[in-house]
């Protein structure tokens, strides 16, 4: 990042000047470097200001595309308040939100997610690794199991 704090400092927005044109570049090269990283594309890549502002953008961006197809979202009691809350905003707006429980060793059980299944359910947001007591939530394999109680899963 030094060099574009102190020489190309152009807001990379901005397509009418040589700044813009510098700064525009090295935004472009590192979605890129980003989108290959973890097999997107380069469209697929939205830079925001942190984890809370693209957990809003997410969550409420699926309640906006999907609500006409359902208004079911699932989530984890030990969510962070970047996911609880957006969650909570959109039961204000009619939305109806599980929170799924966790158990001892902090990991959903995959039955409660199954049975929390319903078909206007638009998403299903669990964090891959809790940031207070480090749990990994084994998310590969619960997608294939989601995948085969729940074959319009894989459509969404
Ligand atoms: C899991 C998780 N989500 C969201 C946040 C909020 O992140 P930010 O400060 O980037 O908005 C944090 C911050 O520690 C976090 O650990």
């Amino acid at each position: 990042m030094l060099p574009y704090f102190t020489e190309h400092f152009g807001n990379p927005a901005s397509n009418s000047h040589v700044y813009g044109w510098s700064a525009g570049a090295a935004v472009s090269g590192a979605r890129e470097i980003l989108a290959d990283a973890i097999h997107a594309t380069p469209e697929e890549i939205i830079f925001t200001s942190g984890a809370t502002e693209a957990n809003n953008l997410a969550i409420k961006g699926v309640a906006e595309a999907y609500f006409q197809k359902g208004r079911h979202i699932i989530t984890v009691e030990t969510e962070h308040n970047a996911v609880l809350d957006p969650c909570e905003y959109l039961r204000s707006l009619g939305f109806e939100v599980t929170f799924l429980p966790v158990q001892k060793d902090g990991l959903i059980a995959i039955t409660d997610l199954e049975q929390a299944f319903r078909p206007d359910t638009i998403l299903v947001s669990v964090m891959a690794a809790n940031n207070e007591i480090g749990v990994l939530q084994p998310l590969a394999d619960r997608k294939l199991l989601l995948e085969s109680a729940n074959p319009s899963a894989r459509k969404t």
